[in-house]
Formats: structure tokens, C-alpha cells, sequence
């Protein structure tokens, strides 16, 4: 069952080009997407009224969209302006248009009921192009529910398997050590301090040995927002459990959203960086670079997971200690839907 009161994220805001039509599915429902002419974005079904022709293979006429089957022309705010041939128009001549808000990069779309579509509960991001930062940003496409994607991200565990020569490399702490969680709004939070890790590659200049400090939120329906830090040797103890005081000697920013398109397929956006003075372009390329290879690895064995649980569908599975986050968060998933 989806969950239709919530925010998702439909696409970047640099994907919604000026004059262009839009496609897109969320939680099995077709929208079109475009922009209008005063910067705005508008989202409606994608569903003439009139024969069920989709709008996205229609024709935008200045803010206006065209149903290329017979013609009826819609306003941005899905009400119909004109039908060929008619005078009169119906009331019931209307494309239903979903609520839409920008923030830091993402269009993020309301699924539900319009009138409890609040954009100030969306989680904070950032921009790609806010200046204080270095950001850089992809998107993939997984044949698999999102709830296995989540499943990946509430558990950092499989870091040191799954990417042990990407982003595990050399951290055996991801699986051996667990997480601090506590329950945020529609989601959950994880902290923890790895010690003694030793830097590589272009890091090395952060010292033979650091404490680092990652935390992330994890909102509904799949929003990760992860800040890593790093700290001279001797910070962790000095901080206990707690989040370190003062200035990190770098600090590594991930933010991805997991959307739904349909039960076996979502899509995953996502944006690595750091702040601007940790980083050079041509660094932040290899951080992307190395980033983009470990989401293949995890989609490999997600897509793979997908296939293995859909043969035999009845058979459960084996729960551990590393399951904490995956499963806290599939209860409060019920809990919503409910
Ligand atoms: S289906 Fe759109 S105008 Fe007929
Ligand atoms: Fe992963």
C-alpha cells in the first residue's frame, strides 16, 4: 500500500528545463511536469479528462498544455481553458495538479491530499550551487521496491562488505560497531564516532590517524542526509558519545532521496560533496567518482535481492543485530500507513 500523504522527490530542479515536458511515475501515479514562465514548476496527472490520453505527449503552449489527441487545452493549474469545436467547458473538465515545492535542489511533490501538504516539513538540503559548498550529483534507476534501498541505507553496516574497496575500504569499524539511534519526525537518527582510522589518497594530509564523527537523519519515504567529519586523533575520547565541539579538518557531505516509481522499481538521487575549502574540482571528481561505483555495488545485490525474495516470496528472513535501523523504520512505515 503507498503512503500518499508525504512529501517525495520528483526530480532536480536543473532536470525540469524551461519549455519541455516532463514524464514521470510516483507511487504508480503518472505525472507531467514543466516549468512555467514566472520560474515556477507545476506537476498534473498525467491523464487528459477527456479519452485518458496522456498529457506528456501533448504540446506546451506558453504556460498552457495541449492534449495532442483532440486538442482540450489546460492551464497550469489543471483547469480546462479550451475544447475544439465547445463553447462551453465543464466544470469536471479539470487535470487534478499536485502541490510542489522547491528546496535546496529537489522538486519535492505532495502525493496526497492537498490540503495537508505542509512544505515546511520538508527535510533542509542543500543547493548544488550554494557557494559555501562543493557538490556534485547523479541519479540511478533500481528494479526493486524502495524499502530494500532503505533497508541499505538504515544499516551502514554493509559497508565494510559491500564496498570493502570503495567507501569501506579499510573500515571494518561500519559492521563491528553499532550506531546510536533515536526517533526524529517520520524518521530516525544515527551517530557514531569511528577512531583510529587512517587516512587515504588525497586525505592523507588530514593526518596518519583521525576520529571521525558521522551522523544522519532518515526521513520517510527515503531521504538521507549524512554529514561525516573529520577530527584530529583524541577527539572522540575527549567528546565521549556526544557530537564534537569546533571546526572539523573536513567534512563529507551526503544527501539522497529514494523515490518509489512503482513496486519493483524507484529511483535514487543523490549529491556527494564536502565543504569548499576541503576539496578541489578535480578531487571532488574522484569523490563522485568512487561514490557512483559503490551505489552500483549496492544495486547490484539489492536488484539481486529482489529477484531471490520474489521466487519465494513466503520465506522470512534472518534477523540480527545489524537489523536495528531497518527494522524500527519498516514499523514506522506501517505505523504511517495505517
Ligand atoms: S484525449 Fe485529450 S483531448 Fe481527447
Ligand atoms: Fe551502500
Amino acid at each position: 500500500m503507498w503512503i500518499r500523504n508525504a512529501w517525495y522527490v520528483a526530480a532536480w530542479t536543473h532536470e525540469i528545463e524551461p519549455g519541455r515536458i516532463h514524464a514521470r511515475t510516483i507511487i504508480d501515479q503518472p505525472l507531467v511536469l514543466f516549468a512555467t514562465s514566472d520560474g515556477g514548476i507545476v506537476a498534473l496527472e498525467d491523464r487528459c479528462p477527456h479519452r485518458f490520453a496522456p498529457l506528456s505527449l501533448g504540446r506546451l503552449e506558453g504556460d498552457a498544455l495541449r492534449c495532442m489527441y483532440h486538442g482540450l487545452k489546460f492551464a497550469p493549474d489543471g483547469t480546462c481553458i479550451e475544447i475544439p469545436g465547445q463553447k462551453l467547458i465543464p466544470r469536471s473538465a479539470c487535470v487534478r495538479r499536485f502541490p510542489l515545492a522547491v528546496v535546496g535542489s529537489w522538486v519535492w511533490i505532495w502525493m496526497g491530499d492537498a490540503a495537508k501538504a505542509d512544505p515546511a516539513t520538508i527535510p533542509p538540503t542543500l543547493a548544488l550551487d550554494d557557494p559555501a559548498y562543493r557538490l556534485q550529483a547523479g541519479q540511478l534507476d533500481y528494479d526493486a521496491h524502495y524499502l530494500l534501498i532503505d533497508d541499505n541505507l538504515l544499516d551502514l553496516s554493509h559497508l565494510s562488505f559491500a564496498h570493502e574497496k570503495t567507501l569501506g575500504m579499510d573500515m571494518p569499524q561500519w559492521a563491528d560497531m553499532r550506531p546510536r539511534m533515536s526517533p526524529i519526525d517520520r524518521g530516525l537518527r544515527f551517530e557514531r564516532w569511528h577512531t583510529g582510522h587512517h587516512p587515504r589518497g588525497f586525505m592523507k594530509k588530514l593526518g596518519a590517524e583521525v576520529d571521525v564523527w558521522t551522523t544522519y537523519d532518515f526521513v520517510f519515504p527515503g531521504i538521507f542526509l549524512q554529514r561525516t567529519a573529520f577530527f584530529p586523533a583524541g577527539t572522540a575520547a575527549a567528546s565521549g558519545s556526544t557530537a564534537p565541539q569546533g571546526e572539523p579538518l573536513f567534512w563529507r557531505i551526503d544527501e539522497q532521496a529514494v523515490t518509489p516509481v512503482s513496486p519493483r522499481t524507484s529511483r535514487y538521487f543523490y549529491a556527494v560533496g564536502t565543504r569548499a575549502q576541503d576539496i578541489d574540482p578535480d578531487k571532488l571528481e574522484r569523490l563522485y567518482a568512487v561514490t557512483t561505483t559503490a551505489f552500483h555495488e549496492d544495486k547490484r545485490i539489492i536488484e539481486g535481492q529482489q529477484k531471490l525474495i520474489d521466487l519465494e516470496p513466503g520465506r522470512t528472513m534472518l534477523p540480527t543485530s545489524l537489523d536495528a535501523g531497518p527494522t524500527q523504520f519498516r514499523k514506522l512505515v506501517e505505523a504511517m500507513a495505517r
